[in-house]
């Protein structure tokens, strides 16, 4: 796996580009624009590096970041992502997203979405529990005490496998939150959303979360 392409180049976006090009990978970035739109960034992260359109940057990459708002989620590209993994940074905010019934009644979650739209992609939920700034200043080597952990969940083991991988790389160790249905645990006003925990309290974190209807 070299090249990473992002469909969503803002703040996640971004700072996830930053780590790959660090570790080595080659990335292809996108918006929703005109990919001369990320001239800037593509000269900060060098020559491994280049702006393309959502379906060139899907198609031209081993592994694919979708950071877009969730309200866009249906314009990722289908047919490019087609037996690649995908990592899902996006959450759910009803203020930016509108109302999304199947969230609402928590009979789904936000990943899930993502692989219902991308049947035939491996969709793994990471880096939503993150500010974005932290995803380059919170970076440790592997072994760093208290280093911070990060959760994943989705519904191919492989592909889950990638990720921790890729994950560690960057600078965090992983926990593994199972099924793609167990990514509410780390969703907004959640104990594990945003903060910065190790594996134990992350661990804990995620088991002491609780699902909207069960709020005080
Ligand atoms: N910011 C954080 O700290 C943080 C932390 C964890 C998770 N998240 C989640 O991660 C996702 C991205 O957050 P962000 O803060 O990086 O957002 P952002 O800075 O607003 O960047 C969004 C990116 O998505 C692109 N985009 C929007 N619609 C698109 C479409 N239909 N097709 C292709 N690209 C599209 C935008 O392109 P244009 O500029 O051309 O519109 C922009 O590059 C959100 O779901 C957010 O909730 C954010």
């Amino acid at each position: 796996m070299r090249t990473i392409g992002f469909i969503g180049s803002g703040n996640i976006g971004s700072q996830l580009a930053r780590l790959a090009v660090k570790q080595g990978y080659d990335v292809v970035l996108s918006n929703s624009r005109d990919p001369e739109t990320l001239q800037v960034l593509i000269m900060e992260l060098g020559e491994h590096a280049r702006a393309a359109t959502p379906a060139e940057a899907a198609k031209a990459s081993d592994l694919v970041v979708v950071s877009i708002p969730l309200k866009n989620y249906a314009d990722v590209p289908v047919e490019e992502l087609r037996g690649k993994t995908v990592i899902d940074t996006m959450n759910y905010y009803p203020q930016r997203d509108g109302n999304i019934a199947e969230l609402d009644d928590e009979s789904s979650t936000t990943s899930e979405l993502l692989q219902n739209h991308l049947p035939d992609s491996h969709v793994v939920k990471a880096f939503n529990n993150i500010i974005a700034d932290h995803l380059t200043s919170q970076a440790a080597p592997a072994g760093t005490p208290n280093r911070r952990a990060l959760p994943i969940a989705g519904n191919d083991a492989a592909s889950k496998e990638l990720v921790t991988s890729l994950i560690n790389e960057f600078g965090f160790d992983v926990v593994n939150a199972g099924q793609l249905a167990e990514g509410w645990r780390w969703q907004r006003d959640t104990p594990a959303y945003v903060k910065a925990l190790d594996t134990k309290g992350l661990e804990q974190a995620l088991a002491d979360a609780v699902r909207y209807a069960d709020m005080p």
